[in-house]
């Protein structure tokens, strides 16, 4: 097995070459799936960012459909930044911000509209909304939904005010085309950091879900440090006043260590799903990846179905992605330690827990989870390639730990606890064949190899 097998993501949307971030401009349309991302062509998290665009039929296989949005106008000349995709009349209509940066350095912001009829080439039709006052420039990453019933647009865009609080600001339209401000979404006398990115206004049943990538500063052993996490709250969206008031201040996504700017869309199906970009972090964090030596780095998350019940939103890996299941091994384990020799890095491996247990798990040398029944604390290590040593995180599972479900893909893990009540993302680089696990209760482990195809070559 050659190197670049074992850390290039098989059946995740990743850049054959160069940098990836955010999801952008997801839709389905005329049945086939469009997701874009922003893409530079070097391998560096900043720059004039384009929008890359691949389809995929079953959101498994993907193609690449190479770039969409290129950083070419007055108005978007340092990076077509973030954004959203909607079908309407037969069209795609992309919202994205247009990064300008001044001679002295000063930036512009114009959150701007672009089509297409055939969903390959992309027409692009300027500003639709300059910089209101009260903002800073931080100001970006539209995201536009249909109001069904009052039949208008909505538009939030993630926003600095000029105080330098993190808020959303709201916009409606008619037309797509000619927008309203209508004011702050968030009340200004909740913590929102300094800035809220890429914003995400989701309607589960009757239920309104607001998602924010919020920036914030921490003290980290003495040290300040911006701590950046996406973040979810149900709350009151009152159209009339513009406002969105949350229950409760923002619960993490996802709780990896790679994990940010999540974006959601709702398919033909109805399905409310979304990917993430599975990256982030400082820059010395990202660009001592070990894919960097490869000339790519970041990949999204697997796409994923949001699911609102008891007051909770759950997620759940896409049903699709049991047709990349391979051969299944069984194996019950009861009060005894066991070790699996693997051939490859992509699979999904399904634990299925008795009530009372304590269990041990070494996933492939770089990634080791522990629960104990008694304080229902699941603890997560994972392997940080750039101190050597284990990151870790201890998780309070809700009643108790029934089901974990770990999808690997080469250097990417996600793990779903119980019926998706929390999901932890994270890039890992594994380092030898051997699961491991040691279980004092009853432990029913169920494990699917995945096929070899790989969607990124
Ligand atoms: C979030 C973000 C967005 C911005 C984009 C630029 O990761 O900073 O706010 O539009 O990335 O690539």
């Amino acid at each position: 097995m050659d190197k670049e097998n074992r850390i290039k993501p098989k059946h995740h949307v990743a850049p054959k070459t160069g940098f990836l971030n955010d999801p952008n401009g997801l839709v389905q349309f005329k049945g086939t799936y469009h997701a874009f991302y922003q893409w530079l062509e070097e391998v560096t998290p900043q720059g004039a960012k384009c929008w890359r665009h691949c389809v995929s039929k079953d959101l498994v296989h993907w193609e690449d459909k190479g770039i969409a949005l290129k950083p070419d106008m007055w108005y978007d000349k340092n990076g077509c930044y973030s954004g959203n995709g909607i079908v309407f009349n037969e069209k795609i209509y992309l919202f994205y911000t247009g990064n300008v940066r001044k001679e002295n350095g000063d930036r512009e912001t114009y959150q701007c509209l672009a089509t297409s009829e055939d969903g390959i080439t992309f027409q692009k039709h300027g500003p639709v909304i300059y910089l209101p006052e009260g903002y800073t420039a931080h100001f970006r990453d539209p995201k536009v939904w249909k109001d069904e019933e009052e039949d208008i647009w909505w538009m939030i865009v993630g926003a600095q005010t000029s105080e330098k609080k993190g808020n959303v600001a709201l916009f409606w339209s008619e037309d797509l085309y000619n927008w309203n401000y209508k004011g702050n979404l968030l009340p200004e006398t909740m913590n929102w950091g300094y800035m809220c990115e890429c914003p995400d206004m989701i309607r589960l049943g009757e239920e309104y879900i607001l998602i924010v990538s919020r920036q914030e500063k921490k003290i980290e052993n003495g040290i300040e440090k911006d701590s950046c996490h996406a973040v979810w709250m149900s709350g009151e969206f009152s159209k009339e006043k513009g406002t969105f008031t949350p229950y409760k201040e923002g619960i993490r996504v996802d709780e990896g260590f790679d994990f940010y700017a999540p974006q959601s869309f709702v398919d033909e199906n109805k399905r409310t799903l979304y990917m993430s970009w599975m990256g982030g972090g400082e820059y010395d964090y990202q660009m001592s990846q070990l894919s960097v030596n490869d000339g790519w780095l970041h990949s999204f998350t697997y796409p994923r179905e949001f699911i609102y019940k008891n007051n909770w939103l759950y997620q759940k890996p896409i049903k699709e992605l049991q047709s990349l299941r391979n051969d299944k091994i069984e194996k019950h384990i009861e009060n005894e330690e066991i070790s699996l020799e693997v051939r490859d890095y992509y699979k999904e491996i399904e634990f299925i827990l008795d009530d009372e247990n304590e269990f041990n798990c070494t996933i492939l040398g770089a990634l080791k989870l522990h629960y104990n029944s008694n304080d229902k604390i699941l603890n997560i290590k994972r392997l940080n390639w750039l101190t050597g040593e284990f990151d870790e995180k201890y998780l309070n599972v809700n009643e108790s730990l029934k089901m974990l479900r770990v999808f690997i893909d080469n250097s990417s893990v996600e793990i779903f606890i119980n019926e998706g009540e929390k999901v932890i993302s994270s890039r890992v680089y594994f380092q030898d064949n051997d699961i491991r696990i040691n279980s004092n209760g009853k432990l029913k482990l169920n494990l699917w190899n995945y096929k070899g195809e790989n969607i990124n070559e």
